[in-house]
């Protein structure tokens, strides 16, 4: 027990590896954000991200992982995660997550974000709000002495308040040399429950929230998820090491944010 738990803690020098990764998934991310508009493709994002991504001397992540095809998961509208890059045009209106992985020096980077197309429908907007406030909410909760719980209960406690549901069948996951490590990170939970927290795991936190209800259903594709009521349904993914007193948040937006102010729609 007590080595199983270890051994899912990083050294100093692997998290400035992990660090090192996540930032460059951030600024990947950033470098999308300014080619986000109507008419621009999955594919057309996915060729500028695995362009950008090799430039920096990193490898994209994702591809080839179990068969995944592409650099992105490209997932529109009531697409939940795992959206395949396709020929669809983008329209005004349209919501996008983003997910991007790296790997350097045998680590890996992983975070989403999700984007509006031009103007958005009011309700959708605040669906984005909620489930990036959800994702801040949780990531403070990684912090040595804490449960897992109480960042899944963090995560949809909030989201519940404003009636948007969690999806079960997904959740977030340690990050290091693999792309999905102990421990799960559910975005539904209670407080104190769940495996505790020492300081050096990483771990993804990643909240997948449906405007509507929580069921969801994968394509024949074998990799799209989409929500069974065709509502929307948004994703953001931060990776972050567990500190003793604060959590040392490993992916940033604030160059994805910097990106989308200076940008003309
Ligand atoms: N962030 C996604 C996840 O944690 C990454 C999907 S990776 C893929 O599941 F390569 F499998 F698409
Ligand atoms: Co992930």
């Amino acid at each position: 027990m007590f080595f199983k738990e270890m051994s899912l803690v990083k050294t100093a020098e692997e998290i400035e590896f992990l660090r090192e990764n996540n930032q460059l998934v951030s600024k990947t991310l950033a470098e999308l954000a300014k080619h986000i508009k109507p008419g621009v493709t999955g594919l057309m994002l996915d060729k500028i991200a695995e362009e950008f991504i090799r430039s920096h001397g990193a490898a994209p992540g994702f591809l080839g992982y179990e068969g995944y095809p592409n650099t992105l998961c490209t997932s529109i509208n009531d697409v939940v995660v795992h959206g395949i890059p396709n020929t669809y045009e983008l329209r005004e209106g349209d919501i996008i997550s983003v997910d991007c992985g790296t790997i350097k020096h045998g680590f890996y980077g992983d975070s989403a974000f999700t984007f509006m197309v031009g103007e958005v429908a009011p309700e959708v907007k605040q669906l984005l709000k909620v489930t990036r406030e959800s994702l801040e909410l949780g990531v403070a909760k990684a912090v040595e002495g804490n449960r897992i719980g109480d960042i899944s209960h963090a995560v949809q406690s909030h989201v519940e308040r404003f009636g948007y549901s969690v999806i079960r069948e997904m959740q977030g996951h340690g990050l290091g040399k693999n792309m999905h490590e102990e421990p799960g990170v559910p975005n539904y939970g209670k407080p104190g429950q769940g495996k505790k927290l020492i300081k050096g795991m990483v771990i993804c936190v990643e909240p997948m929230i449906n405007l509507g209800k929580k069921d969801i259903y994968q394509e024949r594709d074998g990799w799209t998820i989409r929500t069974n009521d065709r509502k929307p349904s948004a994703h953001f993914e931060y990776a972050v090491a567990v500190g003793k007193g604060k959590p040392d948040i490993l992916t940033t937006f604030e160059y994805v944010d910097k990106a989308l102010k200076t940008k003309k729609n």
